[in-house]
């Protein structure tokens, strides 16, 4: 989005809110080429760094050009994607020795090793960049750059693991605390483990619904040993002796003799685990371990030993992949931190 382009769709910021603009292409980014040489200047020599000393710029302290780009990189905060905004110029033009044209990508992300130029819909500025990136890929063939319009910026994020498209279902969110990517690369390892320690056996997988449901139905395609699987689902209530667990749904398959993997979707403080467990162990399985993939630690009261933990996470209330507030967000493919305005009075 260059300094010097109108907003044209209508859900953009007003102008009046807008942020002062700041003109860029007036002060020299790039230095001269080499002079010594007549022979063309290879582009990937003279391609500036500018320096990023973090390399992840939160959008609050960045001074943007333009408010999309400000948008975008709150997004980006959003997800946890690192950016680096206008990190590096490129020449795509001499006259002589002398660059007379640059162009300046607005953001580098560098996980995805992606540059992004915002554009708005206006056609004559899109055919201008358009041009510029036919331009900047040819000089530049190794670098993987995408223009993009106010309505794709989602959608982007969507095709590189960041979910989900519905934004409606993630307005209650704070930030994302495990992104769909880590969160598979772990439950991967889990399976991976688990596989290699159960070997030579069939472990009963137990599910207790109905936050498990993300969870099992991705660990147990990770495991590489007959498995079998069932649930249980027990409900909270309020007895003279505070609150109390219930069965309410029972196992449907005997586990005595087996080796039986309680798979939790998170431990807080514990007391949920441990009368499950008590359960459990009364129906004499042969072994009996637990799988979580959260362990909120600091809240434990009742000792659990946990036998594989996904991750350990901080005393916030989170949501997402399986686990909800009032039933809603289980279905984000990430899990988030719930706004603290949101949030359950106990987890604040
Ligand atoms: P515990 O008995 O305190 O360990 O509570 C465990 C149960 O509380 C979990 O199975 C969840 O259903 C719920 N829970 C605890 N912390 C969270 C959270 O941060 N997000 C969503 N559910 C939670
Ligand atoms: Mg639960």
């Amino acid at each position: 989005m260059s300094a010097t382009e109108e907003q044209s769709t209508p859900q953009e910021t007003p102008k009046a809110t807008r942020q002062p603009r700041r003109r860029r292409r007036t002060t020299p980014k790039a230095p001269k080429a080499p002079v010594e040489s007549a022979a063309p200047v290879s582009p990937r020599t003279v391609a500036v760094e500018r320096p990023s000393p973090e390399g992840f710029l939160p959008s609050a302290r960045t001074r943007f050009a333009h408010p999309s780009e400000q948008e975008f990189a709150h997004i980006l905060d959003f997800y946890g994607v690192a950016w680096d905004y206008e990190p590096r110029s490129f020449p795509l033009r001499w006259d002589e020795d002398r660059v007379v044209e640059m162009f300046t990508p607005d953001f580098y992300l560098k996980d995805l090793g992606l540059y992004v130029e915002l554009t708005t819909l206006k056609q004559s500025l899109v055919t201008e960049k358009n041009h510029k990136l036919r331009l900047l890929r040819e000089l530049y063939p190794d670098i993987n750059i995408k223009l993009l319009y106010r309505r794709d910026y989602h959608r982007l994020l969507a095709k590189y693991g960041y979910g989900p498209l519905a934004l409606g279902q993630v307005r209650g969110i704070e930030r994302v605390l495990l992104s769909t990517q880590q969160v598979q690369k772990r439950v991967a390892e889990l399976g991976h483990q688990i596989s290699q320690d159960y070997q030579g056996q069939q472990p009963v997988l137990v599910g207790v619904l109905r936050g498990v449901l993300c969870f099992m139905a991705d660990l147990m395609r990770e495991i590489s040993l007959p498995v079998s699987v069932d649930f249980m689902a027990i409900s909270y209530y309020g007895g003279d002796n505070g609150a109390s667990v219930r069965i309410t749904k029972d196992l449907d398959l005997p586990i005595a003799g087996k080796d039986v993997l309680l798979v939790e979707d998170i431990v807080d403080t514990g007391m949920t685990l441990r009368f499950i467990l008590n359960y459990l162990q009364s129906r004499s399985p042969a072994s009996l371990k637990v799988c979580t993939l959260l362990d909120k630690r600091v809240r434990r009261i009742a000792e659990a030993p946990l036998a594989y933990v996904g991750f350990e996470v901080p005393d916030e209330f989170v949501v997402g992949y399986g686990l909800d507030y009032l039933e809603r967000y289980r279905n984000l493919p990430f899990i988030g931190i719930l706004k603290p305005e949101e949030a359950p009075p106990s987890a604040t």
